[in-house]
């Protein structure tokens, strides 16, 4: 058998009782609401995998493209040695396109969902065995305490997929303020970014004609099934996604389809016919939006790299 390559790991996973709380507390709020990061457990980010193999879903294989076009200059801003740490590493797939002309002597992915974030961390290890791979399984929208990598130099922090998109405006600055500190004055932050677009792509790319997207939404209400003592008929919600243009984002529901009382641990949860769970945002920005956002957070906008329909950015980002 090939021997497999060590990933350090830090474990500070979120347990059954923080589903437990913020599914509670969501589904008591006014409306309804559930935070996106409870899709990834291992069938979830499994689903997540699936969705950015689809026709409709332009964001994976638009920001794949650019970050291909992109490693040359990246690598000449950057230098090599440095520390890149990847926020949502997930299957840690698009770090592969810069780690050869990067060439950074430590990789960190941080990830919410912990044996993919394993697995995928061990994949990497033994693919790039001249690499130092650490993995910690943390919730980052709480905090940012990585474990101490101090050998390395300076330090990139990587966040595709547009994962920014998941947080209220308010939300994404505490978080990419939290990541300033993190890198540290002069650190950099490679970041994607999914743009202001005509509504029918966005729309199409969360209602995809398979039905992944439906089934990774609805896989959260299989997860309270599996996780917490609860009775509810999960084929009763029905994934429900659109462009909200005031706010300038996706919105991803799941809508009951009748009224009806689930009962989650102890409490019961009325829903009338056609009440939803909201259970993601994706903001869209334009990259002028995105700069002052960024800028908010102590970050200079240095390059802003798009494809050439402008459907994407991937924007270097400087700490001050
Ligand atoms: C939209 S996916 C992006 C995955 C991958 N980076 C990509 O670009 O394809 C979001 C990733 O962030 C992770 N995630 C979501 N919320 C998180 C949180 N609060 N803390 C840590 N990881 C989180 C998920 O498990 C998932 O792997």
């Amino acid at each position: 058998m090939k021997p497999t390559q060590a990933v350090c790991f830090y474990d500070a996973s979120p347990d059954a009782s923080d589903l437990r709380r913020e599914v509670l507390a969501g589904l008591s709020a006014k409306p309804k609401a559930i935070p996106p990061k409870f899709f990834y457990d291992q069938r979830g980010s499994e689903l997540f995998d699936a969705i950015c193999q689809l026709p409709e879903y332009y964001q994976t294989r638009t920001e794949m493209g650019i970050l291909r076009r992109c490693v040359n200059e990246l690598a000449e801003h950057i230098g090599p040695e440095c520390l890149v740490v990847e926020l949502g590493s997930g299957a840690s797939k698009k770090v592969r396109l810069l780690l050869s002309e990067l060439r950074p002597s430590g990789y960190l992915g941080i990830d919410i969902s912990k044996e993919f974030l394993l697995a995928s961390t061990h994949r990497l290890a033994n693919d790039y065995p001249w690499l130092e791979v650490h993995a910690a399984c943390i919730d980052f929208s709480h905090h940012l305490d990585v474990p101490r990598c101090e050998a390395f130099g300076p330090r990139l922090a990587f966040f595709p997929g547009s994962s920014i998109g998941n947080f209220e405006p308010g939300e994404a600055v505490r978080l990419l303020s939290r990541v300033a500190e993190l890198v540290g004055p002069q650190g950099h932050l490679l970041i994607g970014v999914d743009l202001k677009k005509d509504i029918r792509l966005l729309n199409a790319a969360y209602n995809d004609a398979k039905g992944i997207t439906a089934a990774f939404n609805r896989n959260l209400l299989q997860r309270i099934q599996s996780e917490l003592d609860s009775d509810f008929d999960a084929a009763s919600f029905e994934h429900y996604a659109f462009f909200n243009p005031i706010e300038g984002r996706i919105e991803m529901h799941l809508v009951s389809s009748r009224a009806q009382s689930i009962r989650i641990e102890d409490r019961l949860f009325e829903f009338h016919a056609g009440e939803t769970i909201h259970t993601e945002n994706s903001y869209k920005y334009t990259i002028a939006e995105f700069g002052r956002l960024a800028q908010q957070a102590g970050f200079a906008q240095d390059v802003v790299w798009t494809d050439p329909a402008r459907m994407f950015s991937v924007q270097l980002l400087r700490a001050l």
